[in-house]
């Protein structure tokens, strides 16, 4: 009977072993070891310890990490699996595939095509074993954290000279109307995505995109329903300087040099009218 047993278990492993894959908690007996780096010496590719904290709490805790990782079912892994950045999208396909059509459309996805790999897949929106639900706070694209997610590429000066980006995207959108807003906490205003879409995001010059000036009435007209085309002109991003806008600019440089001069005068009048009241003291209770 024993020995029955024996068998049985052993059967029920191999068939385990080839129906199915390796189970998360197999997977993490290496990836979720910090020791990972002493196990395997030699291995320099960063990432491969993956927390087990941060992926129980993500919005992928119930499928398993070879959902994702398709072509590892075990150990040994093959020889070819180091993912590409291009292949991410596709591997996120599978269950998101309205996101990818339409992410397919982006300037985004046709910079990657072109092999610039400054430009975000998937994962650099939204993080990889830590991706939160879009309403939870802690997600890198829940609203507030939108413009900061955006930004670590578009106010980056060596991407925006490299690609012929115009540069200060984050500043000149603190600066707005909607910036101030959402800083003071009104999800309502207006982020870096309810002017230029989510995942179908498209340079200006493209009619397809939604702030190309054709288009601007009814993507401003979303939130303001009464724009009228002025409205619609308003700039958003202002960069306020000599070589920018110049309008701003000069007012922006009067004020400075009318408060300074009007402060230093201030001061020296203070100053003058505490040295003659002194002198007057001194004076008056002179015995004379
Ligand atoms: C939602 C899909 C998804 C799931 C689920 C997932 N991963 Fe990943 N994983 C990725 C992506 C995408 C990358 C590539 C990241 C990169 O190169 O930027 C990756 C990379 C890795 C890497 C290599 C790190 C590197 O920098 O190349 C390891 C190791 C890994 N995953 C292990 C796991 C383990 C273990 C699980 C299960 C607990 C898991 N993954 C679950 C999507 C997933
Ligand atoms: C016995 C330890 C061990 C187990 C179990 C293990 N891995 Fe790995 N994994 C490694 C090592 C070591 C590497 C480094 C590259 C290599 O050896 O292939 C690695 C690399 C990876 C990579 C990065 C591949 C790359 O180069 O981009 C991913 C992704 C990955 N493992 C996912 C998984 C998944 C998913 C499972 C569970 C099905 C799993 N691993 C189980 C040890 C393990
Ligand atoms: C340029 C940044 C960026 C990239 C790249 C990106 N996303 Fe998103 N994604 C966002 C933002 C921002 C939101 C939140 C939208 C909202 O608040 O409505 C979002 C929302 C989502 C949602 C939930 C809402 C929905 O439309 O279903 C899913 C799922 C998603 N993304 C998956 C993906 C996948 C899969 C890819 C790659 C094919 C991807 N994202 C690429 C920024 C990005
Ligand atoms: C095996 C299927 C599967 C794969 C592959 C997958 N996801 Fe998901 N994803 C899900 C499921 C299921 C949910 C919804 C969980 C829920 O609603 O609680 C989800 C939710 C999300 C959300 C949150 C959506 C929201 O409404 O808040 C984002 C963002 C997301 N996935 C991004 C990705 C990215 C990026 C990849 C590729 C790296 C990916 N997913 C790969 C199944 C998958
Ligand atoms: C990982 C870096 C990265 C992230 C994150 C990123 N972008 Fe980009 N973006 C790029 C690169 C690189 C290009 C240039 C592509 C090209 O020139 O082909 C680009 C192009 C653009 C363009 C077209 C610019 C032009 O003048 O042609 C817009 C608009 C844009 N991104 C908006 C956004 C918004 C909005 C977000 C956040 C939801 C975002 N991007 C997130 C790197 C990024
Ligand atoms: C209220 C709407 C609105 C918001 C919010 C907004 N933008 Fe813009 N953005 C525009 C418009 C309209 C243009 C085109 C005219 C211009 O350059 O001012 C533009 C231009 C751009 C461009 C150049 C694209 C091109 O093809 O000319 C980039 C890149 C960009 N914005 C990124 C961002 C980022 C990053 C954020 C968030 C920090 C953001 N935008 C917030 C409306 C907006
Ligand atoms: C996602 C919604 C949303 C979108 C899209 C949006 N706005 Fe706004 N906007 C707001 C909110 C909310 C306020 C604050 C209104 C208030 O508190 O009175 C605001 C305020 C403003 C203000 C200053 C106050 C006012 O009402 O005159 C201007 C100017 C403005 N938006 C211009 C634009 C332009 C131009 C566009 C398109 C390029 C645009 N907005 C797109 C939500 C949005």
């Amino acid at each position: 009977m024993k020995k029955f047993i024996l068998i049985a278990a052993v059967a029920f492993f191999c068939f385990q072993k080839n129906a199915y894959s390796m189970s998360d908690a197999g997977c993490m007996q290496c990836h979720g070891d910090k020791n990972f780096y002493l196990r395997f010496p030699g291995i320099k590719q960063e990432g491969m310890y993956i927390s087990p904290g941060g992926f129980s709490v993500s919005v992928h805790k119930g499928i398993s990490c070879t959902q994702c990782h398709t072509t590892i079912q075990g150990y040994p892994h093959p020889a070819a699996v180091v993912t590409g950045k291009n292949d991410i999208p596709v591997m996120c396909s599978s269950c998101h595939r309205d996101v990818y059509e339409k992410y397919t459309q982006s300037i985004h996805w046709s910079a990657i095509k072109k092999g610039i790999t400054a430009a975000p897949v998937c994962t650099d929106c939204h993080g990889t074993h830590g991706i939160l639900k879009i309403t939870n706070p802690g997600a890198k694209v829940y609203p507030e954290n939108i413009p900061k997610t955006c930004s670590s590429c578009h106010d980056s000066v060596k991407l925006a000279q490299r690609y012929n980006l115009p540069l200060n995207r984050l500043t000149t959108y603190e600066n707005s109307f909607h910036g101030i807003a959402l800083k003071f906490g009104d999800l309502r205003a207006a982020n870096c995505a309810s002017c230029h879409g989510v995942h179908e995001i498209l340079p200006s010059s493209d009619p397809r995109s939604s702030i190309n000036k054709a288009n601007l009435a009814r993507t401003c007209g979303k939130c303001h329903p009464n724009a009228t085309e002025n409205f619609v002109k308003s700039r958003v991003h202002v960069v306020v300087s000599k070589h920018g806008e110049k309008g701003p600019y000069i007012v922006r440089v009067f004020y400075t040099w009318f408060i300074g001069i009007l402060i230093t005068l201030f001061v020296v009048y203070v100053v003058v009218d505490l040295i003659n009241s002194r002198r007057k003291k001194k004076n008056g209770s002179k015995p004379s």
